[in-house]
């Protein structure tokens, strides 16, 4: 699919990853919808965009707050042909440690947001898309693309709620791609590995100095626009669908 002229909803557009990608289409003649609860940086970021950008005040859980950021885009750009969910949390706890037990609040948190809200914004999204003319050769309507991680394959200790989270999202990628490869739309997900996002910021130096010793090749950080480069060849390249792809240089976690 073409990224010129189409419109895009990317959640968790105002930090990392998110905002790399809103970027990245605008620079290709996209018109983008921000998604995230952070309104100081959404806000920031349309106004520093201009008219290609408008900020959505939407909380990824919340089915009211998704629809009415949704209508926003219809009233605003007309049509959805591209979805992207990157909003997400990263949390930790063991499941017994010396703290105590995993609190069930934490968990139920890391599901909400992680994987119900990209579900949440994938359906409505997804139902614009059908009301889409087709814009490609094949008939396609429309492109989702989803952020899982590289812990929905290798979690290390303290994850099993972030990875069960981001194990969820690979685990759906294929079914809502059958649910919907009938009105032309293509469902994704990339798994990133170790990525130099805000995510980051709280890690001591020397964590994020001995972390990006530890994928093969090139041994480095992630950087967002190497992720960003991915989401742009999945959007344009038709043949790509119901697929996960691993963007970690090879890395593959180690217990802790
Ligand atoms: N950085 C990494 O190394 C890494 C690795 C693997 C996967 N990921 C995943 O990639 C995605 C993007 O991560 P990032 O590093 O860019 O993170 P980030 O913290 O920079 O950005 C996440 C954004 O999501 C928003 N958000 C959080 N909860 C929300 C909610 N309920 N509703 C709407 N917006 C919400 C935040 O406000 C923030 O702007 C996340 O899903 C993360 O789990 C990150």
């Amino acid at each position: 699919m073409e990224i010129n002229s189409h419109v895009a909803v990317v959640t968790g557009g105002a930090s990392g990853m998110g905002k790399e990608i809103l970027e990245n289409l605008v620079a290709r003649g996209a018109r983008v919808a921000i998604f995230d609860v952070n309104s100081a940086a959404g806000e920031k970021i349309a106004a520093d965009l201009g008219d290609d950008v408008i900020y959505c005040q939407v909380d990824v859980t919340d089915e009211d707050s998704v629809a009415a950021g949704v209508a926003d885009v219809i009233s605003t750009f007309g049509a959805i042909h591209i979805c992207i969910n990157c909003a997400g949390i990263a949390t930790g706890s063991k499941t017994v440690g010396k703290e105590g037990v995993f609190p069930l609040s934490l968990w139920k948190k890391t599901l909400d947001i992680n994987l119900t809200g990209t579900f949440n914004v994938l359906r409505l999204c997804a139902e614009q898309m059908t009301k889409n003319s087709p814009v490609t050769e094949d008939g396609g309507r429309g492109v989702i693309i989803n952020t899982a991680s590289i812990a929905a394959f290798e979690g290390q200790v303290g994850q099993a709620a972030y990875s069960a989270s981001k194990g969820g999202i690979v685990a759906l990628t294929l079914p809502v791609a059958r649910d919907l490869a009938g009105y032309g739309i293509r469902v994704n997900t990339i798994a990133p590995g170790l990525i130099e996002t805000p995510m980051f910021e709280s890690l001591p130096e020397p964590v994020v100095e001995s972390l990006s010793k530890t994928p093969l090749y090139p041994q480095r950080l992630g950087k967002p626009s190497d992720i960003a480069h991915m989401m742009i060849a999945i959007i344009e390249n038709d043949y790509i669908n119901g697929e996960c792809i691993r963007m970690d240089a090879g890395l593959r976690m180690q217990p802790k």
